[in-house]
């Protein structure tokens, strides 16, 4: 990636501006990492991914997008970036596919019923360090 148009650029573009938006305690850094995984889901025909921290949903449209059949359930705790997310994804047309699951990552993994195919930590990266 790098020097390509990111795929659903106005998505990473949105992420980035919402966190300049929102200043240091923001933590929302698209995940550079999405061309990677989404590649990964379409080779292995990945089912079902568990995605931590959604941000605004770029990382998980990406995925959904990429790999036709798969299913992502993505854990977010910030009311804002949920609602955000849960736009765009429909408005993508991927509600179907990706679901928001609302709240802290670590009260909600424990009670996550398995298995994934895929799982994927993004939560509180801070991609500039
Ligand atoms: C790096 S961003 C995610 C970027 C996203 N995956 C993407 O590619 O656009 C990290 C997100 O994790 C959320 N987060 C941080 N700690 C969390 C926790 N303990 N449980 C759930 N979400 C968390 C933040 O609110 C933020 O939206």
């Amino acid at each position: 990636m790098g020097h390509d148009k990111q795929p659903f650029q106005h998505l990473f573009d949105l992420s980035n501006d919402h966190r300049a938006a929102h200043g240091e305690t923001c933590h929302v850094y698209p995940s550079p990492q999405a061309g990677q995984w989404a590649a990964l889901a379409a080779v292995f025909s990945v089912e079902r991914v568990l995605e931590i921290g959604c941000g605004l949903g770029y990382q998980a449209v990406c995925i959904a997008e990429a790999a036709a059949g798969c299913r992502v359930e993505t854990i977010e705790n910030d009311s804002e970036h949920a609602d955000l997310a849960a736009a765009q994804i429909s408005l993508l047309g991927f509600a179907d596919r990706i679901k928001i699951i609302r709240g802290d990552a670590e009260s909600i993994m424990p009670n996550l019923k398995g298995p994934y195919d895929l799982v994927i930590e993004d939560a509180g990266v801070d991609y500039s360090r």
